[in-house]
């Protein structure tokens, strides 16, 4: 969550290229954003507007998720101390920062902002007023600083940047003419592909044309240089409204390269994924919110399969996973800095267990803290809404449980991926009707179960309607007092699935307005023999493709409904890409 940016170049910049940078992590948060570039403290609420006049050769920049304190332009970063002299910019949660700053008020500090963040400068400043040298300021504030962060840091009167880390991800890019500071890769892939990785409370000086990175004690560190190669669809949104439908346009694409990595560049690490899941007594899936659904799924097609498999959300891993060194847990991320799954791993880790990921994102913490790590090769993902990476977690899972005698049909998965895309006019017209109710309710069974949930995340992070995905069988328990004349219920009925459409049926005799995404020929076409309007007929056999082709089908629905609805699609509200806090 939230953005830094940092830039030290040898050349004068304008300003505006921090915001140019900054934009290009506007998906880590959208709260607020600022900058300072050594003359000009700037904050904005909103979208981040890529403007300004000034020219520099030094800045940081923020965007924000708002943790401590309102989305007010006084609680945007940077932040600064009393007499202006330390500048930071901050991406985690300060937990002990009641006490920090008690002990700075006691010593004469003014604060102005509810921020967590803002005690950093005014700590910075303290020490630098006891004239204590900038780098044992450090070493002091790893040591009575407790939780997580990434901190950039300008001093006036020095031309360097101050970078800290521990917990929140921070990289260091290297350009021709640049040194540039982020939170992610994305925000400089464009220009360089090379980078150093900061490690826990590792943290670095850097000058024009240098950088010295230090161990927490004040000990001189040398690093490694990696040269990073980041597949990008082309980032721009072009003639889409929105990147969430230009993401969904692409899992033909996308999928279709992943498959063709398995056998390929990536044979050798599957290679190792299925021999450590046959040697291992049990598999245990940790992850979160879209990627969690998928690993539900995973954990369907590989049970089905007589592996013991189950799935975790990573935030609970601890008080219900039963760990040890015979387990095997992979963790499913996109973004790979999820702090729930690592905070998850660390526990596995700890408890002897091989941890091994499918991330997204090359380079990220979970990969590099991973025995193994494949990539699921979906591409960047810009929209909040997790989509084509879901389609590629899922389709990796399935081909695992291939291994293990799973039947599915993968070679034609991208081909009808493209068949459903190709009836968004239909989904559009459904979608825009379902866009007008207050609640709706998802039901799936066995491979759609994890599906249905996901498309009610789908519908409630993008439309804001209230939606509720769950197992057809456990409606009658309770949930179907909520069904009311009108009630959109959508159901995702696999082919034969007699006790799915008994289900339905339960909700359509309850008034519900029913919506069918199913591959059951009998609701194929609004004559179909079921004599439901509101079909979304997917032709494709009965084998694992049906949940991720069903999923599909949610995504555009859930898409459309936001968009006649006029939502920010592509930047839910209180949302962000990527959730770097616990
Ligand atoms: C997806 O639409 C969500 N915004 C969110 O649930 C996401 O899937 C979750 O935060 C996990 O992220 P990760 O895959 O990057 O770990
Ligand atoms: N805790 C800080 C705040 O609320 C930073 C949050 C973030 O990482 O976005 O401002």
């Amino acid at each position: 969550m939230c953005g830094i940016i940092g830039v030290v170049s040898r050349d004068e910049f304008p300003s505006r290229f921090l915001l140019e940078r900054l934009k290009r992590l506007e998906y880590r948060g959208y709260d607020s954003y600022g900058y300072y570039d050594s003359t000009s403290l700037k904050r904005n609420l909103g979208e981040i507007i890529v403007a300004g006049e000034g020219k520099t050769r030094i800045g940081i920049a923020h965007t924000r998720w708002a943790t401590h304190g309102g989305v007010t332009s006084e609680n945007a970063h940077p932040h600064m101390g009393c007499d202006d002299e330390v500048v930071i910019a901050h991406n985690g949660i300060i937990e002990n920062y009641k006490d920090l700053k008690v002990m700075l008020e006691k010593k004469g500090h003014e604060f102005s902002s509810e921020t967590d963040s803002e005690v950093v400068a005014h700590y910075f400043e303290e020490k630098l007023k006891e004239k204590k040298d900038v780098k044992r300021a450090i070493s002091d504030f790893l040591k009575e600083a407790h939780g997580t962060f990434a901190i950039l840091m300008m001093i006036k009167g020095d031309d360097s940047i101050y970078a800290i880390k521990r917990d929140s991800p921070l990289v260091l890019g290297m350009c021709e003419d640049k040194l540039i500071l982020a939170s992610d890769i994305y925000a400089f892939s464009d220009i360089t592909t090379k980078a150093i990785f900061f490690e826990n409370d590792e943290y670095a000086v850097i000058k024009k044309g240098s950088y010295e990175f230090y161990a927490k004690d004040g000990k001189r560190i040398r690093k490694d240089v990696t040269s990073f190669t980041w597949q990008q669809e082309d980032s721009e949104k072009r003639a889409y409204k929105h990147f969430m439908l230009k993401e969904i346009e692409e899992e033909p694409l996308v999928v279709a390269r992943m498959l063709l990595s398995l056998e390929h560049e990536q044979k050798e690490a599957f290679r190792r994924l299925v021999s450590l899941v046959k040697k291992s007594r049990k598999i245990i899936f940790a992850a979160c919110g879209t990627s969690y659904h998928a690993s539900l799924l995973g954990a369907f097609y590989l049970h089905t399969t007589g592996i013991e498999a189950q799935t975790l959300i990573a935030s609970e891993f601890k008080h219900y996973a039963n760990v040890d060194a015979d387990t095997l847990v992979i963790a499913i991320s996109q973004s790979g800095e999820t702090m729930d799954v690592i905070d998850a791993l660390k526990y596995a880790q700890e408890k002897k267990a091989k941890v091994v990921s499918l991330v997204n994102v090359p380079y990220s913490t979970i990969q590099r803290m991973s025995a193994l790590s494949l990539s699921i090769m979906a591409g960047q993902e810009v929209a909040v809404a997790s989509t084509k990476a879901f389609v590629n977690q899922a389709a990796l899972l399935l081909r695992l449980a291939q291994e293990f005698g799973y039947k599915a049909n993968l070679a034609n998965l991208a081909e009808k991926i493209k068949g459903l895309i190709a009836q968004k006019d239909e989904i559009r017209r459904i979608a825009k009707d379902m866009s007008r109710s207050k609640d709706a309710y998802i039901l799936g069974r066995g491979q759609t179960y994890p599906v249905a949930r996901e498309i009610a995340l789908k519908v409630k992070e993008i439309t804001y309607i209230h939606a509720e995905g769950m197992m057809g069988g456990e409606l009658k328990h309770g949930t179907i007092a909520l069904i009311e004349k009108g009630t959109p219920v959508i159901s995702l009925i696999g082919c034969k699935d007699e006790d799915m459409i008994s289900n339905s049926k339960e909700v359509e005799a309850r008034g519900a307005k029913m919506i069918i995404i199913t591959n059951n020929p009998d609701y194929q076409g609004k004559k179909g023999k079921a004599k439901i309007k509101d079909v979304v007929f997917i032709d494709t056999d009965n084998d694992g493709k049906f949940g991720i082709l069903a999923c599909v089908a949610g995504q555009l629905l859930a898409y459309y409904a936001a968009d006649a609805l006029g939502r920010e699609i592509d930047k839910p509200r209180n949302l962000a890409k990527s959730v770097t806090v616990k």
